[in-house]
């Protein structure tokens, strides 16, 4: 694997600090499927679930992408790192990586400023602060801050919030223009973001983009389900499958409980609700309590103005079964 100095321009975080160039570090080329996922945020049980799930698909650790946000809600912030730094998987560097490791005040997420989201991650954040080693700190700031690889010819960049900005908030709603620009900076045919919590995939002219989701909170669909997403080449196709994950939320609960941490998103994990909705557009505010399905799409490459997401549903339907009803 190699680290250089990539093409972006400047990035900044909540605080204001910014950063002139991104460390790109590349994956070189894919041959198998990857396993792709966001967030772990401090919830150990979560990880352990994740990579017992990785193991079961017989995915190496050199397949495995992180889109960062290791450290942020829940109970266990260094037991987390520690897990994600054994396992050797690739990680690209969060907003709470960004503000952790280089000690800044806030974690950096971009909330307004006395909102709800503001006021709850003040706690959170002073707990992961002071419950992380000197060596996860270092290791969060030597972190890339965005990953590359290649996959059936596709050329993927891998970046937290977007290519111009780690806490940059982009959900499926988030208009097509604003994308391509984006796939414009990243000089890329696909980019796989995390940040905004929810998983979405999104086929726009010939380019791709996807959100895996996270692991460490729900995806404020009214379950304590979890979020990870499986690329596979097939051929000059890629094959795009999100999944859900169930794990010991109770004990992650508890442990949020124990540690004194706001008693909201320890709820969240078994119910599945978002204790506020500060940053999510209308379209996805309107699908709260919505329960996701499961989704598989293939990329076919030269598709136009085609735009598939993980839909709520009474009944679980595939996203292929999805792109049949409707062409
Ligand atoms: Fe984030």
């Amino acid at each position: 694997m190699e680290v250089c100095e990539g093409p972006f321009g400047a990035s900044a975080n909540a605080s204001g600090s910014a950063h002139l160039e991104q460390a790109v570090k590349d994956l070189g080329t894919l041959e198998g499927p990857a396993l792709v996922f966001g967030g772990p945020y401090s919830n150990l049980q979560a990880t352990q679930a994740l990579l017992a799930r990785a193991d079961q698909l017989g995915i190496s650790p050199s397949r495995i992408i992180c889109t960062g946000d290791v450290v942020a809600y829940c109970a266990d912030p260094e037991a987390t790192v520690s897990l994600i730094r054994r396992s050797e998987m690739a990680v690209v560097m969060g907003n709470c990586e960004e503000s952790l490791g280089f000690g800044t005040d806030d974690c950096g997420c971009g909330f307004s400023e006395g909102s709800a989201c503001d006021l709850l991650s003040v706690q959170w954040f002073a707990y992961a602060r002071n419950h992380l080693s000197a060596a996860a700190k270092q290791w969060m700031r030597d972190l890339p801050r965005a990953l590359s690889f290649r996959m059936a010819d596709r050329r993927f960049r891998v970046v937290h919030g977007s290519v111009a900005s780690i806490n940059r908030f982009v959900f499926a709603s988030t208009p097509l223009s604003e994308k391509e620009a984006e796939f414009e900076l990243g000089d890329a045919d696909a980019i796989i973001g995390g940040h905004c919590g929810l998983p979405f995939t999104q086929v726009i002219g010939d380019r791709l983009w996807h959100n895996a989701g996270v692991i460490g909170m729900p995806a404020n669909d009214g379950t304590p389900r979890v979020w990870f997403a499986l690329l596979t080449p097939e051929g000059s196709d890629v094959r795009i499958e999100t999944h859900s994950l169930q794990y010991d939320y109770g004990t992650a609960a508890e442990a949020m409980a124990a540690a004194g941490l706001p008693a909201a998103y320890a709820k969240t994990l078994g119910d599945g609700l978002w204790p506020n909705l500060d940053i999510l557009p209308e379209t996805e505010t309107a699908a709260t309590g919505r329960p996701l399905s499961e989704t598989t799409i293939v990329w076919h490459g030269n598709e136009t103005g085609r735009s598939t997401m993980p839909r709520p549903a009474p009944e679980p339907v595939s996203e292929s079964a999805y792109l049949r009803a409707t062409k």
